[in-house]
């Protein structure tokens, strides 16, 4: 995948119907969805629980753009070969799940992947400054992760301002997730953010046999984000 700052619309399956995940992707995707975001949980490293490797490679034969994997897990060494062995092409993890953030990246590198490091809300950006060089993507939670819905934290847009300069002109993603909408889109876009993830959002209102609604969700998303970047080719 050739490397560039447009904005790019992630879907969370998060929010999607859980007894057609197939179908639910196909229509993300037929409605314009750049990347799937697939969130895996353990509700340990986070109150919530969700897919295993089986389902991720379940979900695999159905995403035809880019499968980025959000791991909420602790430990997560264990299972790094399992969910690349799955299918995912991106794979993310928290600086907060283990002590050794960077053999994490070194472990998901090693599988032929491409890595991401998320940051929580808390945690502050110097933690992953001697990483990045390692990393393909930051991503910057702007909720509390464990589910979908909550309300956007506002200290996530100065973040990524300071993690946008941070980054200078290395080849390296910016994904916000959590409580991204067509008001907070447009303030984590003009401070540098590329990759936007959107559960509730481009979800609500639709089905796959309403599939129209997520392309309106998407694009309005899209529209709100690309007004204050320009729209890149
Ligand atoms: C939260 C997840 C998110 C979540 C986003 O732990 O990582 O991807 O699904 O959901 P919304 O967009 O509804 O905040
Ligand atoms: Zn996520």
């Amino acid at each position: 995948m050739p490397f560039d700052r447009s904005i790019k619309i992630a879907p969370s399956i998060l929010s999607a119907d859980f007894a057609n995940f197939g179908a639910e992707i196909r229509a993300i995707e037929a409605e314009g969805a750049d990347w799937v975001h697939v969130d895996v949980m353990d509700g340990h490293f986070v109150p919530n629980l969700t897919f295993g490797p089986p389902a991720v490679k379940a979900f695999r034969p159905h995403v035809t753009t880019f499968m980025d994997v959000h791991l909420m897990i602790a430990p997560v060494d264990p299972y790094i070969e399992a969910y690349a062995e799955a299918g995912a092409d991106m794979i993310t993890a928290h600086v907060e799940a283990g002590p050794h953030i960077h053999r994490t990246l070194q472990a998901i590198k090693a599988t032929g992947k491409m890595a991401g490091v998320s940051l929580n809300p808390g945690t502050p950006l110097e933690s992953i400054e001697h990483v990045l060089d390692l990393c393909d993507m930051v991503l910057i939670m702007t909720v509390n992760p464990g589910f979908g819905g909550q309300k956007f934290i506002h200290s996530g847009v100065e973040k990524t301002r300071r993690l946008r300069a941070m980054i200078g002109d290395r080849p390296i993603h910016i994904q916000i997730d959590g409580g991204v909408t067509t008001e907070t889109a447009p303030l984590v876009a003009a401070a540098g953010a590329d990759v936007l993830v959107a559960g509730s959002a481009v979800f609500k209102g639709g089905s796959v046999d309403k599939a129209s609604v997520y392309g309106d969700n998407i694009r309005a998303i899209r529209a709100a984000a690309e007004g204050v970047t320009g729209k890149v080719a």
